[in-house]
């Protein structure tokens, strides 16, 4: 039996991928969940239910209790429409609240639920918590780049916590929508550009929030968002319009989306975007003949916010009672914020539009959830004004998050080794908009996390270095809009130092919800701001900031050291400043690829081969290439350096051909000629030549993390079998292709690494 479970997620995964994922702690919880018991309790109350009763337990609000960011432990204010909101807990129109304000507000609305309501039906409190609660991790996107699965679960672990103890019973967490065009804001709440990764994470952070026990009150319901294909819109504009074929659709966009309900998700959010033609949240194939039918799926499906109302505007339902009709009847069980379930599920029942089998079904499921999550045996086991601020930010889960932080930086460039930076004699400017505050810390998507509890980049400089007094300062510019004398004082303080860390880049503004991009590059005033320092000939490390995948140019790209550092959460300055000096060996990777323009978007490693490829630096004529540059990144998927000097050779293959039930191994030898202990991530990367539907140029197979000391050499070894060959054929159906593959074992995408041959026979 556990034969079979790991050779299913070897389908899933890629063999390498599971090696890794066989020695975590999260692999026992496999089993753990996906089914949903009905208990008796549930089936009685179903008989007792009104309409109104059932439709209101399929209606989701935003909490009425002081709005949207709640940003200190259980303040006294309610909102003015609080008390209508506890008015419609007790007359049962409410299935729960989201990103309210902790357990006192919990602790009233619960009360007016399981105490004042005709059938104490408990109430269900939802928050976005995406990379923590009160400690802020680094955005997913960033802990991507740690190639790290468990670390994910830690920090989901850790979030979870936290969540639990201020009331939280379910997160909309995490979102695993595939992003391939980085003028898409919101690439920075997912997994990146690749299909495997992104899998991988789902199940990792799934598994870290619900763990195996959903009544526990350290863990919460994960809801998967969001279905599907958000992350495919059009020019990368939010909100747009996805048009992808099934056969893409199905290889690429639902992969994770899958990987997180085979990891035991029970609830999905539908996305907000049309899939070819048809919204997903009014999409019955998706929301019910994939996601049911075909996956088994057996939580419940909520709307995005309005989601079901927007399907008007989006010229697929002619009103509001038309747009609740065919959300539910598509299969979205839970209406988030619109309130129409409310307002029209009942006369839709009356008359017959919807069934009375399909509504009560739906009840089942979200009142299932609830069982599941122990709220009918103590509606209050997560609500304790107590407990909240005992778990708020302890020492242990800011330690996690520094470590996370430090795991996502990325080490993009290191001329000349001018890093690691020594912790004394060098006397160091920090320049840029970036430089020092408590602003742009944790991220664009943060409900009850605070940068003013948060450690920026001077702070984490200052605590690591010797001479406390010797750092100069300059913020140079603004983010957007150029700063008065601002590039004069930069210019000057670079004058006095040794070195320039430059803090230049995206604020949090910039990315996430609604915050597409058509130039993704550093903002003009602060290039203005890189051109001008450089010019002072000092050496320089960028330390950008961002929510996405930059385009760099200039003076930026051309600084002796680059770091990727996203924004990083709580311990952000920390963080950076324990690569910065060395503390730790920077060992992250891209998880989407730095292009060389914007205008190449979107751009990805795993493009398809065109009838006429260009894949080397020399431009020749009509090939697949821009005016001038290359179809290439600057940096790749998958690139990251460490403080080592690390060596790929001696691919080794287990054999030159292998049959659909067989495996090869795939070998190669990986040395650390440099000073520094490193951790490198190894990478197997494949292509297919030649197949029935064209393969693209790279796909990622399976990775693995290691750490080397200063010469030492490790045999890394992955077994691939057919089933991480597979691929969806013409008929939309996974297919293995006997054929010819390339193989690499690089360390990135579009490196050489070690390169070999081998055959899938029949
Ligand atoms: C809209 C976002 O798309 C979704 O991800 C989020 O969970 C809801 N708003 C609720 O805040």
């Amino acid at each position: 039996m556990d034969e079979i479970r790991v050779s299913r997620r070897a389908a899933l995964m890629g063999a390498g991928a599971v090696m890794a994922w066989v020695a975590s702690p999260a692999r026992a919880l496999l089993q753990a969940v996906g089914e949903v018991p009905v208990p008796a309790n549930v089936e009685r109350l179903i008989g007792q239910m009104t309409l109104e009763e059932k439709a209101g337990q399929l209606s989701l609000m935003p909490s009425a209790w002081g709005g949207g960011a709640a940003l200190s432990l259980n303040p006294a204010s309610a909102g003015p429409n609080f008390q209508q909101q506890v008015e419609e807990a007790r007359r049962g129109q409410l299935t729960g609240v989201f990103n309210g304000n902790g357990a006192t507000m919990a602790k009233i609305l619960q009360t007016a639920a399981v105490r004042e309501s005709r059938l104490k039906i408990p109430l269900i409190f939802a928050a976005d918590v995406i990379h923590g609660h009160r400690t802020i991790f680094p955005v997913p996107l960033a802990e991507v780049a740690s190639f790290e699965p468990d670390l994910a679960r830690r920090t989901a672990e850790a979030a979870a916590f936290e969540a639990a103890g201020a009331g939280i019973d379910w997160t909309f967490s995490p979102m695993v929508d595939i992003a391939r065009d980085q003028r898409w804001g919101r690439g920075v709440e997912g997994g990146g550009e690749d299909v495997l990764l992104g899998k991988i994470f789902a199940a990792a952070r799934v598994h870290g929030f619900q763990g195996t026990d959903l009544k526990s009150t350290e863990r919460v319901l994960s809801c998967i968002k969001h279905f599907a294909a958000y992350g495919g819109a059009e020019s990368g504009l939010d909100y747009n319009v996805v048009d992808v074929s099934e056969r893409t659709l199905r290889e690429i966009y639902l992969q994770p989306y899958k990987a997180g309900v085979d990891a035991g998700a029970l609830s999905v959010m539908a996305s907000f975007n049309e899939l070819s033609g048809v919204p997903a949240t009014g999409n019955h194939w998706l929301q019910t003949e994939v996601l049911r039918g075909e996956w088994g799926f057996k939580g419940f499906v909520v709307s995005d916010y309005t989601g079901d109302e927007e399907m008007i505007a989006g010229g697929f339902a002619k009103d509001g009672r038309d747009a609740a009709r065919i959300a539910f009847l598509a299969g979205v069980d839970m209406s988030m914020t619109s309130g129409l379930y409310r307002k029209y599920l009942p006369e839709l029942v009356r008359g017959g539009a919807v069934p009375q089998a399909q509504l009560d079904q739906s009840v089942r499921r979200v009142l299932a959830l609830k069982a599941m999550l122990g709220l009918f045996d103590d509606p209050f086991r997560r609500i304790d004004v107590k407990r909240e601020s005992a778990r708020s930010m302890l020492p242990k889960t800011r330690a996690l998050a520094r470590e996370s932080g430090r795991k996502s930086i990325v080490l993009l460039k290191n001329d000349g080794d001018l890093l690691p930076l020594p912790r004394s004699g060098k006397r160091i400017a920090i320049i840029g908009p970036f430089a020092s505050g408590l602003h742009d810390l944790v991220g664009p998507w943060v409900v009850y996390g605070d940068d003013a509890k948060s450690v920026d980049l001077a702070t984490g400089v200052r605590n690591a270095i010797a001479d406390k007094n010797s750092l100069l300062i300059a913020q140079g510019s603004n983010v957007e809009e150029p700063l008065a004398g601002g590039i004069e004082a930069a210019v000057t303080a670079a004058r006095q130092a040794d070195v320039v860390l430059l803090a230049i880049g995206e604020s949090q503004g910039m990315s996430g919800e609604a915050q597409s991009r058509t130039e993704i590059v550093v903002p003009a005033p602060q290039q203005a701001l890189a051109e001008a320092v450089a010019a002072t000939g000092k050496p320089i490390v960028v330390i950008l900031k961002h929510g996405r995948a930059l385009a760099i140019e200039g003076a930026v790209a051309n600084a002796q050291a680059i770091l990727a550092t996203w924004f990083l959460g709580t311990e952000t300055g920390n963080s950076i400043a324990d690569v910065l000096f060395g503390a730790y060996s920077p060992s992250g990777r891209l998880p989407a690829s730095f292009p060389l323009r914007s205008g190449q978007q979107p751009y990805y490693y795993a493009h398809k081969p065109t009838g006429r490829p260009n894949p080397g630096k020399t431009l020749e004529p009509y090939k697949a290439h821009f005016r001038g540059i290359p179809n290439a990144a600057l940096y790749p998927f998958g690139h990251g350096l460490t403080y080592g000097k690390i060596d790929y050779a001696g691919l080794a293959l287990s054999a030159q051909a292998f049959p659909r039930n067989g495996e090869i191994s795939v070998s190669a030898t990986i040395t650390n000629r440099g000073k520094y202990a490193a951790e490198e991530v190894v990478q197997l990367y494949t292509h297919q030549r030649t197949a029935s539907i064209t393969r693209p140029v790279r796909e990622l197979k399976a990775f693995r993390k290691i750490t080397l000391a200063p010469g030492q050499s490790e045999t890394v070894r992955f077994t691939l079998r057919a089933a991480d060959l597979a691929f969806v054929g013409r008929d939309n159906k996974w297919t293995t292709e006997p054929g010819a593959f390339d193989v690499w074992i690089a360390p990135s995408a579009e490196s050489d690494g070690v390169h070999g041959q081998f055959e899938l026979t029949a």
